[in-house]
């Protein structure tokens, strides 16, 4: 499967590892903890980190590409503010980095993390991002010693966890929720 993004075409069988960014460069411009993740093409450059400022609005447009209503602003900045790990998958570029995927967790930093917001841009989908920017997500949690993590798909994507060594709990008999309205 192929999609196009702008001009270019994402080629689902190629995807390259090597490193195209210095070491300096990534920590200037995507901080700490930032990891470039595999491209599906040599022009691509793609970053993952934990620490570069989102703009708000990029993120819920983003969020928005994937199908999903638009949150307020303020209320997505308090939500971010209070989660543990905000990933932010970035398409490089000198001046402007372009925010395609994202993912946060919540939890206690020890014991639990829940999984939340987990979208790679449709014209960035299929050729393996969401796979790795799980693997990078997991990654974090690993290193911070938490030791239980859970996440609530959505009924189109199970398989896509369940491929990926996620244990579906069984029948949701489990699960509980209250909503305020
Ligand atoms: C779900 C999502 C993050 C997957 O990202 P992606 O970059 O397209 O996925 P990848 O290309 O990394 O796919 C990895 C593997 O999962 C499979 N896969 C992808 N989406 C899938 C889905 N919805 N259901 C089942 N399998 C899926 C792929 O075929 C691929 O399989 P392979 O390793 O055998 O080739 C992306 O489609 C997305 O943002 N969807 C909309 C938002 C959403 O539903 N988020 C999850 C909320 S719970």
């Amino acid at each position: 499967m192929s999609c196009a993004a702008g001009s270019e075409q994402l080629d689902k069988t190629v995807l390259i590892s090597s490193c195209s960014l210095t070491p300096e460069v990534l920590e200037l411009a995507y901080g700490k903890a930032s990891r470039e993740c595999p491209s599906p093409n040599e022009q691509l450059i793609l970053v993952f980190s934990q620490t570069r400022a989102f703009d708000l609005v990029e993120l819920e447009q983003l969020l928005e590409s994937v199908g999903w209503r638009r949150r307020p602003i303020r209320r997505v900045r308090k939500a971010l503010d209070h989660s543990l790990i905000k990933v932010g998958l970035w398409r490089h570029d000198p001046r402007l980095p372009r925010l395609v995927g994202f993912a946060r967790c919540t939890g206690d930093g020890v014991l639990e993390a829940t999984v939340w917001d987990v979208a790679i841009h449709p014209f960035y989908q299929g050729v393996g991002l969401g796979k790795h920017l799980m693997v990078y997500l997991l990654d974090a949690l690993r290193e911070m010693g938490t030791e239980r993590v859970s996440l609530f798909a959505d009924p189109g994507v199970v398989a896509f966890y369940e491929n990926q060594g996620w244990t579906l709990e069984p029948q949701s008999h489990r699960c509980a929720f209250w909503y305020s309205n």
